[in-house]
């Protein structure tokens, strides 16, 4: 994916989501208030807009006449009729509009008036004028604006930030991950909201276009290589001779569209006006399936009669465009779906805006960095490269060869990452992450999720594993991703012209870090690399490596526990002081036996007693008891849960703690050290 893109789609898909989508939320609410109007606005209104059912109708004559009498000085536009169910005990009221958009409801058997109603009257029809925006001069604008601002930036911009670079992020993507925590919580559920109601929302927001936008409008036309529908044609009145009936020019249109669900008849507005009626036909195919019919007002000619099903493909595209922009397709389902798909974008606001400001706010707590991920790159097979830099370029607090620093995911999870450039690089840290087979999160967020363009939270640098001030030589060994603070340690170590060898051994040249790196190099004839599927010659000789360590000589080593208890007990055997040797574990073996003994913990803080059972560790019985304890590996090697002792003897497990600190005892790993005796009390 192209982080470029990303960068300045994020900020844009951002701010439409606070601006452009808050008019969207407002439309998406009412939208869906007002999906199942057809059936609620009746049974509402119930003498308003229903009337009993009867077996003979009023002429439409006599409905018009009841209408002018109840609104005399209004001008009429037109009739509207909707068939009734067969059986029903009511049936819909007749409906005059005038051209001031008032309508009068008339019992369609009496012709009584049941009473009068602007077209945005009652809750369903603010809810409407609402959603339309018609409360303002050009609503329409608006709403058109700002559907087509979202289906592009929102929608769209969304879809593609969502998109994950792997197909396996891909499947975590489309799933809701209940047991994050937070902003990440929030993160998670806006991203799978958007995608499945994505579909539902694009459609809705695209078919609104031809009703907000007449250049839309036309474009469907033109685009089918339709012509838009003619005006209607003129009647031709003899002179002095009177109008037909309407209800006879009703009779008529009923011989060609026998019994149809609705029909609008326009009362002509001028003498040589034709009788406009729009129908639509017992088999219409949607609500909006308009078949046009014009009558000559004096003689009862058809004037023009075009079907629904005869119209141009321009045409009917567009009466498909509003039956599937108010989900009048697929009968009730359609509704629903259009409903939930609307009640999708305030959940899509609340998650959006609402995890970005929570981001904005939570509070940085005091050491912590908030960093861009400048560059992430593909180093080798499995391992990313990920630089990152001040937001706004400025310097970053320094850091020397071997430090590392706690990188805080969004899930809640923090990591620890050895930084692997240059400690006399003042603008740039650099981390280097091999995705795990068996991760528990960590190397697959920061491989998966991860991009560039994105704020990364991170602690300062934390020197743990160090050069030490005092050596003449430094002997570097790295074991796989281990090489990380080896590489960075190089580098300083060729800078300041220091004698010093690397030896990086790894399974595969394809799964070997910084190859290329290290070639061009100036150290690159000091280093070593050892491939366990190589020629036995070039296989790394441990003995030989280690023999006779020269006086300031130094060792440095990371990599796997079993690979740095290797070189670790060689050294030692050769006679490696254990203050020379230095050792640096980004994992370890599991720890718990078969023999490990229950213990109780009291924590200081509030005298409480929790008991360790033995197939527990202490870390997992403060957390059931809801103490909160910070951890990251939870394998003894990253010393983040590392707790004070105030009493009892710790049996240390971790390799994070120094032989003098393990002997002070006055701190213990409760992720996996146990105690000697019966209870240890915790500075907790
Ligand atoms: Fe890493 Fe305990 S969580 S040492």
């Amino acid at each position: 994916m192209n982080s470029t893109m990303r960068q300045w789609l994020l900020p844009l898909h951002r701010w439409s989501g606070m601006t452009v989508g808050l008019v969207i939320v407002l439309m998406a609410v009412t939208g869906a208030s007002i999906a199942f109007r057809p059936q609620l606005d009746p049974l509402l209104n119930r003498e308003l807009l229903t009337a009993p059912a009867c077996i003979s109708r009023a002429s439409l004559d006599a409905l018009t006449a009841s209408a002018v009498a109840a609104r005399p000085t209004a001008q009429l536009d037109y009739i509207r009729l909707i068939a009734g169910g067969d059986g029903d005990a009511r049936i819909p009221a007749a409906m005059v509009r005038f051209t001031d958009q008032g309508f009068v409801y008339l019992d369609p058997c009496s012709g009584a008036v049941l009473g009068q109603r602007h077209r945005w009257g009652g809750l369903l029809g603010t809810l409407e004028q609402i959603h339309r925006f018609r409360f303002m001069p050009n609503g329409e604008l608006i709403t058109g604006t700002s559907a087509l601002l979202f289906a592009i930036v929102l929608i769209g911009g969304g879809l593609y930030l969502w998109l994950p670079p792997s197909l396996r992020g891909l499947r975590r993507a489309m799933r809701f991950n209940p047991r994050l925590q937070g902003a990440a919580r929030t993160a998670s559920l806006h991203k799978t909201v958007g995608l499945y109601a994505s579909v539902i929302v694009l459609a809705s927001a695209l078919t609104g276009l031809p009703q907000a936008f007449d250049w839309s409008k036309r474009a469907l036309y033109s685009m089918t290589g339709s012509a838009q529908p003619a005006k209607a044609p003129s009647s031709g009145p003899a002179a002095g001779a009177p109008r037909l009936p309407l209800e006879q020019l009703w009779q008529r249109a009923q011989a060609l569209v026998p019994h149809p669900q609705e029909a609008l008849i326009h009362y002509p507005s001028r003498p040589q006006a034709a009788v406009e009626m729009y129908l639509i036909a017992a088999d219409a195919p949607h609500v909006n399936a308009r078949t046009m019919l014009d009558l000559d007002a004096y003689s009862g000619k058809v004037l023009r009669f075009t079907p629904y099903a005869a119209s141009s493909l321009g045409h009917r595209l567009y009466f498909w465009t509003l039956s599937l922009h108010t989900g009048h397709v697929g009968g009730t389902a359609g509704q629903l779906v259009l409903m939930l798909g609307a009640l999708c974008i305030p959940v899509l606001a609340y998650s959006g805006i609402g995890g970005y400001l929570r981001r904005r706010r939570r509070r940085r707590p005091s050491g912590r960095l908030t960093l861009k991920v400048r560059h992430k790159s593909v180093e080798a097979e499995g391992i990313c490269v990920f630089d990152l830099e001040d937001p706004r370029g400025g310097p970053l607090p320094p850091f020397g060869a071997g430090a590392h620093l706690d990188v805080f995911l969004r899930d809640g999870r923090m990591r620890q990452y050895s930084l692997c450039n240059d400690p006399s690089e003042t603008r740039r840290y650099q981390i280097c992450v091999q995705r795990e087979a068996h991760s528990r999160g960590g190397s697959r967020a920061m491989h998966d999720d991860v991009r560039a363009g994105q704020l990364i939270d991170v602690s300062l640098p934390k020197a743990r594993f160090a050069l030490a001030p005092a050596s003449r030589r430094s002997l570097l060994i790295a074991g796989g991703i281990g090489i990380t603070p080896l590489i960075s340690m190089a580098e300083d170590l060729a800078r300041r012209g220091a004698d010093f060898e690397l030896h990086y051994c790894t399974r595969t040249a394809a799964r070997t870090a910084f190859r290329d790196r290290i070639a061009r190099s100036p150290y690159a004839a000091r280093t070593h690399f050892h491939f366990s599927d190589g020629p036995a010659e070039q296989l790394a000789d441990f003995a030989k490596l280690l023999d006779a360590p020269s006086p300031g000589a130094h060792l440095y080593v990371c990599g796997p526990p079993g690979f740095l208890n290797v070189v670790c007990a060689t050294a030692r055997q050769n006679g490696w002081p254990d203050s020379h040797v230095h050792t640096e574990y980004f994992s370890a073996e599991s720890t718990r036996t078969a023999d490990d003994a229950p213990f109780d913990i009291r924590l200081a803080a509030s005298g409480k007693v929790l008991h360790v059972a033995s197939d527990k560790t202490a870390l997992e019985v403060l957390l059931a008891a809801g103490v909160e304890v910070p951890r990251s590996c939870e394998k003894g090697v990253c010393g983040t849960c590392v707790t004070r002792v105030l009493a009892g003897v710790p049996e240390h497990r971790d390799l994070y703690l120094t032989d003098a600190e393990r002997a002070r005892n006055d701190q213990f790993a409760p992720c996996c050290s146990r105690a000697c005796g019966a209870e240890l009390v915790l500075d907790l």
